[in-house]
């Protein structure tokens, strides 16, 4: 059975795997994060889609019967180059699913969007929101060092708190504000505990990861039986198939070390490999 193929700039896209995983307990994942070029969030867009072309392609050659873009950044401005490079497989990013989850719980019309600055730059969130409910309220709030954060291991403590403070208060003050927290990067689900005591328990948090996998499901159910022409298991023939594989381009020490906080899990090294893209 081919696998599905997940990118990310780097390991913060685990975070979707392991919902992708808990929500499919049938399928085998490729992971490969980008750690050579981390971060893509400050550049530009040219660049993210052109990394992203490339990261997809890595993927592809390796037999994945369809694609997640984990990075926010790059579903946020790469979908339609990776649809033109690579047409036969179904390719699905989580702008589209976390925008939906915010919606559906938003009762007094005003969402707050934390991301990357190359993903409020971009402005998808607030065109995938507005889209579904045309009037609703945007406030997209770029948040750098939340990444470094997750990255760093200080997801709770004064450090953390300061710096939410200083991204959040102003948004989350006054009469008007958002009673909607969605979370637009993929180091972000694992400063929730953080987060939720900054903006107040009135406040609803929400990130893709969940919706996404429920996305993914619904789409493998439409193509029931249906498999690549390359397969996956013909390339690993005479070895155990894992269900988890990761690439990365550069890192690997650090990978398993650092991504297993956003996996949730141990990473083994035997499951790593370095690529080059
Ligand atoms: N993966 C990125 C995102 O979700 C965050 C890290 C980066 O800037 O590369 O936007």
């Amino acid at each position: 059975m081919n696998p599905i193929g997940v990118f990310d700039s780097g390991v913060g896209g685990l975070t979707v795997l392991r919902a992708l995983a808990e929500r499919l307990p049938g399928e085998r994942f490729l992971y490969l994060g980008d750690t050579a070029r981390l971060p893509y969030g400050t550049k530009t867009a040219e660049t993210v889609i052109r990394y992203s072309v490339q990261c997809a392609g890595r993927l592809v050659d390796r037999g994945v019967k369809a694609l997640v873009v984990a990075c926010n950044t790059a579903s946020s401005v790469a979908l339609p180059a990776l649809a033109a490079a690579y047409p036969g497989i179904p390719v699905l990013g989580v702008v589209e699913p976390g925008a939906e989850a915010a919606v559906a719980v938003t009762r007094n019309g005003h969402v707050a969007v934390i991301a990357t600055e190359g993903t409020v730059r971009g402005g998808a969130y607030l065109r995938a929101l507005q889209a579904r409910r045309p009037g609703l309220r945007v406030t997209q709030v770029p948040c750098a060092l939340f990444v470094s954060l997750a990255e760093e291991g200080w997801m709770e403590g004064a450090v953390a708190d300061a710096v939410a403070h200083r991204y959040l208060d102003a948004v989350f003050n006054g009469t008007d504000a958002p009673d909607t927290l969605l979370l637009g990067c993929t180091h972000f689900p694992v400063l929730k505990a953080t987060l939720a005591r900054v903006v107040g328990s009135g406040v609803r948090l929400v990130d893709s990861a969940a919706t996404t996998a429920a996305a993914m499901e619904a789409l493998l159910a439409g193509r029931e039986g249906w498999e690549p022409v390359s397969s996956y298991d013909e390339q690993l023939s005479g070895q155990p198939i894992p269900r988890f594989h990761f690439l990365a381009t550069d890192g690997l020490e650090r990978f398993a070390r650092v991504g297993a906080t956003f996996m949730g899990a141990p990473i083994a090294t035997s499951e790593l490999e370095l690529v080059d893209l």
